[in-house]
């Protein structure tokens, strides 16, 4: 299948004009991606590259302006883009306005929507241990030793966030139902992914499902080891979801790439990104069949401390980089990104998520500030 945009790009090692969508959302989702944005700025600057951002509005920002979560022109105007860049979607449900509207016009309607539209079935999601930040991961040091880093490759257009679902009131009694529907289509587009990724790294696919009691999981498994069959350097283990759940805490080291379905992966992926003990610290991507991607760190708008500019925003940052790495082939400029990261954590600066005793607490716009300064 030809993408909309997948016919504009430039070969490796060109000076790139890269026209960015950018959909800052709700909460911390401002702050954090000004600073994303002052990176991408500095690293044009140092490469010779131009930014051209586009702001797109989706989620509660878009509500409060038409109504609705996600508008026809957000969608049109993100295909023109090469890439988008997103901050956070949502607001406190308990006090936002916004969840007294019907569920098909709340915030993160309008996220599904937009993953739907953009055809973004791939979502990549990193979960690492970072050396400077072990004091922050909540497992014992007997069980982190030597750090962890996997992938979790999530389903992100199918499944049960997108299946037929109703509340429906029989002999008054309300019943609600939500249906998980997979094809093999989707499940081989998701699964070649995670293998061609898994051949980048420790040559590992962890195949995750509910085989035992789920059609929709006995047919992901058999496509998956189909697809397997076409990698043979890469080894495939299937693992039952709750005892992924259970293995992620007991021994998160045994993983490279957790292939999954949309809800496991939602679920997992918070798991995953707790346990290394620094959720602001982690980025993600979600891609379709070429090069176009919408990036965005993997934690929430946190609505409590919106506004204070006290949010990590080194996760957005180092989404960021990743969309360089997956959407414009830059891999020098996200390395760039992603050392200025890890020298920034070496010489002690923290935001408040990851303070710990002895290190300098900063906030938002001096964490980005700090990471230009080291860029090279
Ligand atoms: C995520 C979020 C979303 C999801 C919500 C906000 C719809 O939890 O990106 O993981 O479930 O996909
Ligand atoms: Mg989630």
């Amino acid at each position: 299948m030809i993408e909309f945009n997948q016919l504009k790009y430039f070969r490796k090692g060109d000076i790139m004009n890269l026209h960015i969508g950018v959909i800052k959302g709700d909460g911390i989702g401002p702050e954090i991606v000004t600073e994303a944005m002052k990176v991408l700025d500095k690293i044009a600057e140092l490469y010779g590259h131009t930014c051209e951002y586009e702001e797109l509005l989706l989620g509660g920002a878009s509500i409060d302006v038409h109504g609705i979560p996600l508008t026809d022109e957000t969608v049109e105007r993100a295909k023109t883009c090469d890439a988008v860049l997103m901050g956070s979607i949502g607001g406190d449900a308990k006090t936002s306005p916004w969840y007294q509207l019907e569920p098909s016009k709340r915030p993160e309607a309008g996220l599904l929507a937009i993953r739907k539209s953009l055809n973004l079935f791939a979502n990549l999601r990193p979960a690492v241990l970072y050396e400077d930040l072990k004091g922050a991961c909540p497992l014992k040091e007997e069980i982190t030793e030597g750090g962890f880093d996997m992938m979790i490759m999530r389903e992100l257009t199918g499944g049960l966030y997108f299946g037929e679902r109703n509340t429906v009131e029989k002999d008054g009694v309300l019943t609600a139902y939500d249906s998980l529907t997979y094809n093999e289509t989707e499940i081989r587009r998701i699964a070649k992914r995670a293998f061609d990724i898994a051949m980048k790294r420790r040559k590992k696919v962890t195949s995750v499902d509910k085989a035992n009691v789920l059609d929709s999981s006995r047919l992901w498994r058999k496509v998956v080891a189909e697809v397997a069959a076409d990698y043979p350097e890469v080894e495939l283990e299937n693992m039952l979801v709750d005892n992924c759940a259970m293995q992620l805490v007991k021994n998160p080291k045994q993983f490279d790439v957790i292939l999954t379905e949309n809800m496991f992966g939602d679920i997992l992926s918070d798991e995953a990104s707790m346990v290394t003990g620094s959720i602001g610290m982690l980025a993600s991507a979600s891609l379709n069949e070429s090069k176009f991607g919408l990036y965005e760190p993997s934690g929430g708008s946190a609505p409590d401390i919106a506004g204070k500019g006290v949010a990590n925003p080194i996760a957005t940052i180092l989404s960021a980089a990743m969309m360089l790495k997956f959407s414009f082939d830059l891999d020098k400029e996200a390395d760039a990104i992603e050392n200025a990261v890890a020298q920034v954590l070496k010489d002690g600066y923290r935001t408040g998520d990851i303070m710990s005793d002895g290190k300098t607490l900063i906030g938002t716009e001096e964490m980005g500030d700090f990471i230009c300064e080291r860029l090279k």
